[in-house]
């Protein structure tokens, strides 16, 4: 997720989440802001630099992103959302932008079926819906049911979102719901693997069992990354925060998760993630 006006004014940050390699493909990067005119800038500067696929997000309910007007607060104003995706799925073409959105801002304003209706034959590629509402943040549990009344309701793909941890419950989803994927958020912060276990489940109805030598391997890897990424003190406060999680189903997380926090240096986080055999 970047803000267009950080990619207008070329700040550090917004060039650095932009940073990409061939093996991204297919990259979808995500707007969120709330001026059509900004918006469309960032549009065709992201098209001039060769990105392809676009996201709008009307989900994040963070405050520093919603008292802005933009991110979950967009679901306020659904005219806006369609004024702001076909802005977006204009310059794109059609089927190469899409919307993330949650219910509502609240429980008593859900918009996702009004916006699905509006935004039929509008060349929009996608839905991707957190069936949660603004105000609930990450509480209660995300209302699949939302999901399938969605996908009843119109034939713009839908992108499940919420609560999905493994790719057992990724695969209940898509069965229970009838949407076409799914988003891993959370789950795939403490295990980068559900991507490809999911995929595996789905295809070939096979669950490769991970072991902790396959833990081992992939936290050396997330580490030879950030290393290479985020050489300075900054990689190593990243990993304190991405590595903890990773390693939380194990024996003895507790003993190693705070040997992790008080790394200060890479050497000290490689010979504590190597004790995972
Ligand atoms: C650390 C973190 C960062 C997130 N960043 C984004 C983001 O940039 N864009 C977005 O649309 N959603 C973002 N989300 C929300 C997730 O996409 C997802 O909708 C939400 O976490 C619910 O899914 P889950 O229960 O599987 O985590 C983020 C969530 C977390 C926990």
């Amino acid at each position: 997720m970047i803000s267009p006006k950080g990619l207008i004014y070329q700040t550090r940050n917004t060039l650095e989440l932009l940073e990409t390699c061939p093996g991204d493909y297919p990259l979808v990067v995500q707007l969120y802001g709330s001026e059509p005119l900004v918006i469309s800038k960032a549009m065709s500067i992201l098209l001039d630099h060769g990105f392809r696929f676009f996201d709008l997000n009307c989900g994040c309910s963070v405050k520093k992103v919603a008292k802005t007007g933009s991110g979950a607060a967009l679901l306020k104003n659904p005219d806006l959302i369609i004024e702001l995706a076909l802005i977006m799925s204009d310059a794109a073409g059609p089927g190469r932008a899409g919307i993330k959105i949650r219910l509502g801002w609240n429980n008593e304003s859900q918009v996702y079926l009004e916006l699905a209706e509006r935004l039929s034959d509008s060349g929009i590629g996608w839905i991707t819906l957190h069936p949660r509402t603004a105000g609930q943040l990450f509480s209660g549990a995300a209302r699949w049911e939302a999901l399938r009344r969605l996908k009843k309701a119109t034939r713009i793909p839908i992108i499940a979102s919420g609560d999905l941890f493994t790719a057992e419950d990724a695969l209940k989803c898509v069965r229970q719901t009838g949407v076409d994927n799914v988003m891993f958020a959370r789950g795939a912060l403490n295990n980068p693997s559900i991507f490809e276990q999911y995929i595996n489940l789905r295809k070939k109805n096979f669950r490769a069992d991970y072991d902790r030598s396959n833990l081992r391997d992939m936290c050396l890897k997330m580490i030879y990354y950030y290393q290479k990424y985020y050489p300075s003190q900054k990689g190593i406060l990243k990993m304190r925060t991405v590595l903890p999680r990773m390693i939380r189903e194990i024996s003895g997380a507790k003993e190693l998760r705070k040997e992790i926090i008080m790394c200060k240096d890479w050497e000290n986080i490689q010979k504590a993630v190597a004790r995972i055999c």
